[in-house]
């Protein structure tokens, strides 16, 4: 095999099958990588085994604490709760509006069973002046706070808890919507359903 000049310099002393190997350099973005390495491995042993960064475990703790934070599973207000607060159906419009975004919202998925317009489907009218589990803001806060499982409606409507302060505005909302007679109103359930007025 014919070799080129300066190659010839470069030939190392041995042979297999006719291959030749040539002492080239390395191509220098190939060293680049390889110190690289070397640098990251430096800055990965003082992070974790110096400084005592993260491990795992920890790491899904925190993810974890996180999300308790974010969606709000930490304390549930529970049932009691409800006594240690001062339920009242606001007038405040920006509340109300508040209460309506949370009512068709995504998160508590009231509309889905009560309608957009709280004309009620599965679960009863919210509009008439007929409620089967009491109509004082006390008792709405209850039946939203509580649900009513054994009948579909699980806490806070989807068991995304809400604040005190959210199921005030949204107390107030459907309070607002008392006599609105809205298209398709589902009819009262004379058996259970007591006539009592939202004041
Ligand atoms: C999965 C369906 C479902 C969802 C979602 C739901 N509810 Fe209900 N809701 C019901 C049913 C069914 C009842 C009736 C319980 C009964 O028959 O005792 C009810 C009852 C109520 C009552 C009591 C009504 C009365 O006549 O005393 C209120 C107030 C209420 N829901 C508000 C809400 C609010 C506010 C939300 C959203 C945070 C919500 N619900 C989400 C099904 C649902």
């Amino acid at each position: 095999m014919k070799i080129l000049d300066d190659e010839k310099d470069l030939l190392l002393d041995h042979e297999y099958d006719g291959i030749k190997e040539l002492d080239n350099h390395m191509p220098v973005w190939w060293l680049w990588l390889f110190y690289f390495t070397i640098a990251f491995s430096v800055g990965y042993m003082m992070y974790y085994y110096v400084f005592d960064g993260p491990d795992q475990h920890e790491l899904y703790e925190m993810e974890m604490a996180a999300a308790e934070e974010k969606y709000n599973l930490g304390e549930q207000p529970g049932p009691t709760e409800s006594t240690d607060f001062t339920w009242a159906f606001l007038d405040d419009q920006e509340r109300i509006e508040e209460g309506k975004e949370l009512f068709i919202g995504t998160g508590n998925l009231c509309f889905t069973c009560h309608g957009n317009l709280g004309e009620g489907m599965v679960g009863p009218n919210l509009t008439d002046e007929y409620w089967i589990h009491g109509c004082s803001p006390q008792e709405v806060a209850q039946s939203i706070i509580t649900g009513f499982p054994d009948k579909g409606m699980v806490a806070y409507g989807s068991g995304a808890a809400l604040s005190n302060e959210k199921v005030q505005s949204l107390i107030s909302y459907i309070a607002s919507l008392q006599g609105t007679d809205p298209p398709n109103a589902k009819a009262t359930d004379e058996s259970r359903a007591q006539p009592c007025t939202i004041q």
